[in-house]
């Protein structure tokens, strides 16, 4: 049977609904390349996939993928193969090796986005802590961090410190020494790739402080959302180390797939090391066959199809094309706005350019994000993905740099 039978659900809603649904589809379509504040690629060319899930009748099916996405036997409709696949691609490109016995030395599943992979940082990190020690741990992140850390530090009821950043938004350690109590375990949440100013936290000042005071117990999580996604492919092997378990040996880490890697909608993954899932003591639910990791339970089971997809698409090839094409078009727009006499802001490595804030036609004609900075006052950003080309990037700074 291909579809519902009882003729309850025809293809499309009345032509008086259709309307409204046809006049937003084309507002947004039109609007695709002027939403520059928000890092989001806008020219995905997911074409095919949309394709191949009607003509193999997939469109026409629920997938959930749930649990472990390694078990190995398992009934319910699932992709968990295609899970796999995407977490063993994303888990090499962060430099996760193998174990002393030759196996991958990573875990974990395909997210609901950003927050859904912090959450699982900040939960599991708990977990970790609590096996080491009986003291409640404390939360440790910068206040140019992502807001979901803080407030999922809320949510699972840690106490969490906000530590000071530096005017360019990485983490000022020296306040990280003052805050950091050696009697309680710490879980240290760190930014690579601050919201606003893309600031990356220096995970080595980071560890010398810990060294320095020496707490009960650690437990690092990486929030690398946006620059998780293209820095494992840019050429310079300093930025590639940010994100190397095997150089910055961080516990876990959350990255998006819905910035760099080019996905439709809110997604990500959460990838931890082995050892930290072992420690977990996962729940054991008898009807769903075994222990659940996760807080969430059902996963979209298209996301694994359409995020393998992309890697299978792109390969690392294309990943490493599109990342130079990125921080190339970065710096074009740095020095087209210091030709008009626009004085930037960017941090190594980071697509995120922040400068004194526009006129407002300007800051919505664009969607930037805008923000008041203690330091340098009113700023917006544009965040360089990569559908941006030099003429997008003239337009934009003749724009930016025009008289209020
Ligand atoms: C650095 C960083 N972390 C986490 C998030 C949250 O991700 P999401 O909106 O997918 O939950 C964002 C979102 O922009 C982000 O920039």
């Amino acid at each position: 049977m291909s579809q519902a039978s009882n003729g309850l659900r025809p293809p499309f809603p009345p032509e008086s609904e259709m309307q409204r649904f046809n006049e937003v589809a084309a507002r947004l379509v039109d609007r695709q390349f002027y939403q520059l504040g928000y890092p989001f690629d806008q020219n995905l060319n997911l074409t095919g996939f949309y394709e191949w899930l009607v003509t193999t009748g997939l469109n026409r099916l629920t997938l959930i993928n749930v649990s472990d996405p390694y078990k190995t036997t398992w009934d319910m409709l699932n992709t968990d193969e295609f899970e796999c696949k995407t977490l063993d691609f994303l888990a090499e490109s962060f430099g996760f090796g193998k174990d002393a016995v030759g196996e991958r030395s990573h875990w974990g599943f395909i997210t609901s986005g950003g927050t859904d992979g912090n959450m699982h940082g900040v939960y599991f990190g708990r977990k970790v802590l609590a096996a080491k020690s009986p003291l409640p741990p404390i939360l440790y992140v910068s206040s140019e961090a992502h807001y979901s850390v803080q407030k999922l530090g809320d949510v699972q009821n840690i106490e969490t410190r906000v530590i000071r950043s530096h005017p360019m938004g990485a983490m000022d350690v020296d306040d990280l020494r003052c805050q950091l109590d050696p009697t309680r375990p710490v879980m240290v949440v760190i930014a690579i790739g601050g919201t606003f100013k893309g600031a990356i936290d220096d995970q080595r000042a980071v560890a010398a402080v810990l060294d320095e005071v020496n707490p009960v117990a650690v437990y690092k999580h990486l929030d690398v959302a946006l620059f998780g996604g293209y820095l494992p492919w840019l050429d310079d092997p300093q930025a590639r180390e940010v994100v190397d378990e095997s150089v910055m040996q961080f516990d876990s880490l959350a990255v998006s797939g819905h910035k760099f890697y080019a996905l439709n909608e809110p997604a990500g993954a959460f990838l931890c090391r082995k050892e930290v899932l072992a420690s977990l003591h996962a729940m054991q639910v008898p009807y769903l066959n075994g222990a659940i990791p996760t807080i969430s339970c059902s996963r979209s089971g298209f996301d694994a199809l359409k995020f393998y997809w992309r890697i299978a698409v792109t390969g690392a090839e294309g990943f490493r094309a599109e990342a130079k094409h990125i921080l190339e078009m970065t710096d074009l727009l740095v020095s087209e706005l210091r030709r008009r006499g626009v004085e930037p802001l960017v941090n190594r490595w980071s697509n995120t350019v922040c400068f004194p804030r526009p006129a407002d036609d300007v800051v919505h004609e664009y969607s930037m994000a805008c923000t008041v900075c203690p330091y340098f006052g009113p700023l917006s950003h544009v965040v360089v993905m990569q559908f941006f080309t030099p003429e997008l990037i003239t337009r934009l700074a003749d724009r930016i740099a025009s008289p209020r």
